[in-house]
């Protein structure tokens, strides 16, 4: 379905209004404005490498994000131009993380190049059908990677790694960044249609998982790692009330919305089942 002149519109604005931000803000070299001479080889843990690497495998499905999210916005101006802005910041995080764990000797060459093997090696997939659907995912999927990644920030801070806690810092920083535009645009799809945007919104959160799941070599493994992710528990707090909360909704509402979709499709054939266990379930939200 074509965007109505008035989405158009607001798409544009909002666009607009991220990228001048972003332009005067928060632009970022990883190679001049890291203070890498403050690499402390004595600081760092094989658990900083587990870390570094899974989210290093996570940014670097770049081209696979960045080709699935433009197909789906190509003819959406803001949408589209966001897509390509994000990507460019996108890119950047998985090259810093990259840059560390070459230049701290966490990992060799040859161990990244074996590892970026293995993670060119699977395709990701789009994990919701829709436009609308996947605005819902970008804001739980960056407000989740936004909270793992102050995480890592707040611990460097305390472990005197400077130069990780500045790189934590600004990566969490552009995290943010993104959950704020997606979390714009969700409202506006919530005002255009109310009842269909709150379904999806309960679809996505009902179905939602972590990228890595499934690509990342050993992610369950890793998840053990403290710091690799957070629990359900945390991202609903810290991560999914706020969301409803800036939306001006609520949790009473969202599962609402999730059993009326469920109510209505309870007769058609079943939908295709997400490609891993959700990390949240309907019960832990209620409770
Ligand atoms: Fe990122
Ligand atoms: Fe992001």
């Amino acid at each position: 379905m074509s965007a109505t002149h008035s989405q158009r519109e607001k798409m544009y604005r909002a666009y607009c209004e991220y990228f001048d931000t972003a332009e005067k803000k928060r632009r970022w070299n990883p190679f001049n404005d890291v203070a890498w001479e403050k690499m402390n080889t004595a600081l760092n843990t094989e658990e900083d490498a587990v870390c570094l690497e899974t989210f290093c495998g996570v940014e670097l499905y770049v081209p696979d994000y960045t080709s699935n999210a433009f197909k789906m916005t190509r003819d959406l101006f803001g949408a589209a131009w966001f897509e390509a802005s994000w990507g460019y910041e996108e890119s950047k995080h998985a090259l810093v993380y990259r840059e560390y764990l070459i230049r701290s000797g966490l990992r060799t060459e040859e161990q990244y190049n074996a590892f970026e093997d293995h993670i060119f090696g699977k395709i990701w997939q789009l994990p919701f059908k829709t436009r609308r659907q996947m605005n819902c995912y970008g804001a739980l999927q960056e407000s989740a990677t936004y909270l793992i990644y102050a995480t890592q920030r707040d611990k460097a801070k305390e472990n005197g790694n400077e130069l990780l806690q500045q790189i934590y810092f600004l990566v969490s920083r552009d995290e943010a960044a993104h959950r704020g535009f997606y979390q714009k645009i969700l409202q506006f799809e919530l005002h255009e249609d109310p009842e269909g945007a709150m379904e999806d919104l309960a679809h996505v959160v009902f179905n939602f998982y972590m990228p890595g799941i499934g690509l990342i070599p050993e992610y369950d493994e890793r998840l053990k790692i403290s710091g690799v992710g957070v629990t359900p528990q945390y991202f609903l707090q810290h991560g999914v009330f706020p969301l409803l909360k800036a939306l001006g909704t609520s949790r009473a509402e969202l599962i609402k919305a999730y059993r009326r979709k469920q109510n209505r499709e309870a007769a058609k054939p079943t939908e295709e089942l997400p490609a891993a266990k959700p990390s949240l379930e309907a019960a832990q939200l209620a409770a």
